[in-house]
């Protein structure tokens, strides 16, 4: 039993099968197309929704260093990811990593967490897009009824219909084509970094000195009661919970983490990438480089132009602007949020359908939905499923909570893939790699620790509800994924061991 539990699947075995006609992407990116990928559903609703709401309770102007402490947390799985990428070239990013490496159950809790963060990723972005969008409509004059804004808004009954359109439309665009969307996530993006440089250039003139005073504020405790919102380490070492101070700064880590939560995608579009081996590092390290710099000037100067306890919680970026008394750049600040929010969430549902793509074609999900388009290539079955249900999803949800769940999955999912580094490089030391990870085991175990800490500042409740995903997770394996794995079949087919 417990052999089963761990078989894996050869790196080679992972290759070949993505050789099958029936079963295989066409390869058709470059490490530019990669990037610009990455860009693309990196820059988001972290940095356009969540800075404001972090500046203003938990770290004030010192969230730029908690975007610093994200970023290394994100560049230390980075350099994990990269080895990974550029040895097994396969769709489904630290699920095939994991099923190379640490074998077939760990492979699935490492599936089923990404299903979370990705579908969950995808309605939260979509819920942020639909209320930028809701308010260049309010500019134009135009009102939707209260009860298609979402639940939120709404008493009783309240359906985001914003959210849920637009999930389905980005679900057309991804099944008639990968090209098709790379294209347009181009523009996009163009759009989304001009946006966010005329933020930091436009911005850095109305500053004031005054509104850095104090950088890190005093530590203030969290009214009793709402412990089971409180950071779990807090709980842990029985600390009274606190926002603010040194610890704030790592709450709120926790917390902006949201914003870097895309390179890991990048990794997912291994199979359809020309050269993945010099590439996927590249598109990797890159995008998660641009992204932290312009993070850390954003929140520097939106913080300067007005003192944190004023910034708004909604479109912190463009009311910043409004506040200084220029409302013209707030408008096209919105626009660009808008517009660069759909890329985002295009390409979650896209590394969501990868995902679960790479799962079906292992039996670990019905077989059924891992049959690509005879005409457009894409795998439009699970794509298809996904799209309609995440709608859905994004009709009825609200943004905050369901943003630190998707933070939990992203970096239990960070922890696999550093410890898969270090096994794979002793069960399989002859395998090429294109890119190593330097200084192997330090570097792996340093992201283990850090993705760690950063767990350990989410709140209880985050931790109480991604438990209980998982539990479900085992349920499905047990009940399907097991008896249903190829790896398996093929193993007693063989009558070998061959797939222990
Ligand atoms: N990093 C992406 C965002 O901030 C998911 O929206």
């Amino acid at each position: 039993m417990t052999s089963t539990l761990f078989r894996t699947k050869s790196v080679e075995q992972s290759i070949q099968d993505t050789e099958e006609p029936e079963h295989a992407l066409k390869k058709s990116l470059s490490a530019l197309d990669l990037t610009v990928f990455g860009v693309g559903v990196i820059i988001g609703t972290g940095i356009f929704v969540l800075t404001g709401k972090v500046a203003k309770e938990t770290a004030g102007p010192a969230t730029a260093l908690a975007f610093v402490a994200a970023g290394v947390v994100c560049a230390l799985a980075a350099l994990c990811y990269a080895e990974f990428a550029s040895t097994v070239p396969v769709a489904g990013s630290a699920y095939t990593f994991s099923y190379a490496s640490l074998g077939e159950l760990p492979a699935w809790i490492i599936g089923w967490d990404l299903v979370l963060e990705f579908a969950l990723g995808t309605a939260v972005v979509a819920v942020g897009w639909s209320g930028y969008v809701r308010s260049l409509m309010d500019n134009a004059g135009w009102h939707l009824p209260e009860v298609l804004t979402g639940p939120d808004a709404a008493e009783g009954f309240g359906f985001d219909i914003l959210a849920f359109a637009l999930v389905l439309a980005l679900t057309v665009i991804l099944v008639l084509g990968m090209k098709l969307s790379a294209r347009v996530t181009t523009v996009v993006v163009a759009i989304k970094v001009a946006v966010v440089l005329i933020v930091i250039i436009a911005g850095a003139f109305f500053i004031k000195a005054d509104n850095y005073k104090p950088f890190i504020p005093k530590a203030q405790e969290v009214p009793p009661g709402d412990s089971i919102q409180s950071p779990l380490i807090q709980l842990m070492f029985g600390y009274a919970p606190t926002n603010f101070g040194v610890l704030g700064i790592f709450t709120a880590a926790s917390v902006v983490f949201f914003a870097f939560i895309g390179f890991d995608i990048v990794a997912t579009a291994a199979e359809e990438t020309r050269l993945p081996q010099r590439d996927m590092p590249r598109g990797i390290l890159g995008s998660l480089l641009i992204c932290t710099v312009l993070y850390v000037a954003v929140s520097i100067v939106v913080t300067g132009m007005q003192h944190y306890s004023e910034l708004s919680v909604d479109a912190p970026l463009a009311d910043a602007f409004k506040a200084t008394g220029h409302p013209a750049y707030a408008g096209i600040i919105s626009f660009g949020a808008a517009v660069g929010l759909t890329t985002v969430c295009m390409i979650l549902l896209l590394g969501q359908t990868r995902v679960f793509f790479a799962m079906s074609r292992d039996g670990l999900l019905p077989r059924f939905f891992s049959h690509v388009h005879p005409k457009y290539k894409t795998p439009h079955r699970p794509t298809i499923l996904l799209g309609v249900l995440i709608a859905i999803l994004a009709g009825f949800t609200s943004l905050d909570e369901l943003a630190e769940l998707v933070n939990i999955g992203t970096l239990f999912a960070f922890v696999v893939v550093a410890l898969s580094v270090i096994i794979l490089r002793r069960t399989r030391p002859d395998l090429p790699r294109a890119f190593r990870t330097p200084m192997v085991p330090l570097v792996p175990i340093l992201s283990v620790a850090a993705s760690v800490w950063l767990m350990l500042n989410l709140p209880a409740e985050t931790w109480l509800r991604f438990g209980i995903w998982m539990a479900l997770g085992f349920v499905v394996y047990f009940a399907y994924g097991r008896s249903h794995s190829r790896l398996g079949r093929r193993g007693k087919q063989l009558g070998t061991d061959d797939a222990r």
